[in-house]
């Protein structure tokens, strides 16, 4: 090999190089990385959201047997909530995203809101593993709840509570609007960016089959991606995960990006 080679060589390296530095910049899918694992290995680390006996990550949320199907559960492992829902309104809000509009929380929420909502316990699965049984946590062994005392503090992660009522539940008359349709919400907006650009951007719309376009938790968040790349989980800390994806985002929000996807403001 020749010197000239032999720096094409290294140059052809250090493009790689840099390359591998771009991509850890880029979006990383790892759920076991994640505040969402709930395992065995999170209690190991001394997180709070651990469970003391189960060492699967999935489980909380999906299983290969009698699961809870259709309408874009992929094969969920829990239960839906049925609490009284209270939608987001205002006085300037378009009304195909008022309440009235809305009419219920449609199957891609009511996931999330499966445990974020309040009513149902985190370790409360359809169907528990062979090997383990019933999902225990330390503080609780019975049913534990996102909520003040073992989560956080004032309704934080627990969205179907509010300040002043931090255990309440379905309550979701402080958050962003969903499950209505964008579309119908753009047509009479001109505030709004057509559906195409954000879909480009990275924001998805519910049902995925696209036989509607609601807005849903799932629209800005992303359940499995890693942000976490400072330590603070312990050995579950993906050093290649990008903070900019936290918390469980869809797309960067950084500048309020991802605002701006939708909103034109
Ligand atoms: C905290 C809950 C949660 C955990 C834990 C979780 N998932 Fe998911 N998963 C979801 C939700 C919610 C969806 C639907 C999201 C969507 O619309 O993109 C989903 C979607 C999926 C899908 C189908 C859609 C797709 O993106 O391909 C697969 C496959 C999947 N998860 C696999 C896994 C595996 C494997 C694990 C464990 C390593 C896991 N998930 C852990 C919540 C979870
Ligand atoms: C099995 C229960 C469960 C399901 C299902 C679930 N989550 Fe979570 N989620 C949790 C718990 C527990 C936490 C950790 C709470 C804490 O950090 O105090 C959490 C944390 C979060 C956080 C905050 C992360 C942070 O860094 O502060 C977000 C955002 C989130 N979840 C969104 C979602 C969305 C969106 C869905 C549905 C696509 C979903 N979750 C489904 C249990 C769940
Ligand atoms: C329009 C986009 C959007 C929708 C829809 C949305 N979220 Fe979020 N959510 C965000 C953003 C952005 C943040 C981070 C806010 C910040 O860091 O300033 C967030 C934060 C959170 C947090 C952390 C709250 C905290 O105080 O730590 C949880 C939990 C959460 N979302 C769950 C949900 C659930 C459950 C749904 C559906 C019922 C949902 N989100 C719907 C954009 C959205
Ligand atoms: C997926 C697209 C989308 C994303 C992303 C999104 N929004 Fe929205 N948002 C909407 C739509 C559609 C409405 C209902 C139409 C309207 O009244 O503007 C809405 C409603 C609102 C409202 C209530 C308006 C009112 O009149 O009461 C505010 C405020 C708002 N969004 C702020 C935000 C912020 C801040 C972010 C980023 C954290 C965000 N939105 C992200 C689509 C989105």
């Amino acid at each position: 090999m020749n010197r000239k080679t032999l720096r094409g060589l290294v140059g052809v390296i250090l493009f790689v190089a840099v390359g591998v530095t771009n991509a850890s910049a880029a979006k990383v899918i790892d759920v076991s990385a994640s505040v969402h694992n709930f395992s065995l290995a999170a209690y190991n680390e001394g997180l709070p959201w651990g469970s003391s006996n189960e060492t699967e990550v999935c489980i909380f949320c999906h299983t290969p047997h009698n699961a809870n199907v259709g309408n874009e559960r992929p094969l969920w492992n829990r239960t839906d909530p049925t609490s009284a829902w209270i939608f987001y309104n205002s006085t300037t809000l378009t009304p195909a995203a008022r309440p009235g509009a809305v009419g219920t929380v449609k199957p891609a929420s009511l996931m999330c809101l499966s445990c974020h909502d309040g009513s149902i316990g985190v370790n409360r699965v359809i169907n528990e593993s062979n090997i383990t049984g019933p999902i225990k946590f330390v503080n609780d062994p019975a049913e534990v709840f996102i909520g003040p005392d073992i989560f956080g503090v004032n309704p934080d992660k627990r969205i179907g509570g509010v300040v002043g009522d931090p255990w309440g539940t379905g309550n979701l008359n402080d958050d962003h609007p969903i499950s209505f349709s964008y579309s119908a919400a753009q047509g009479a907006d001109l505030d709004l960016h057509p559906i195409g650009d954000a879909q480009l951007a990275g924001l998805v719309f519910y049902p995925r089959n696209g036989t509607a376009d609601h807005v849903e938790c799932g629209t800005c968040h992303d359940p499995h991606v890693a942000y976490d790349n400072s330590g603070a989980l312990g050995a579950l800390t993906n050093a290649s995960a990008n903070p900019n994806y936290a918390p469980f985002l869809r797309i960067s929000n950084t500048g309020s990006t991802m605002c701006l996807t939708c909103h034109n403001k």
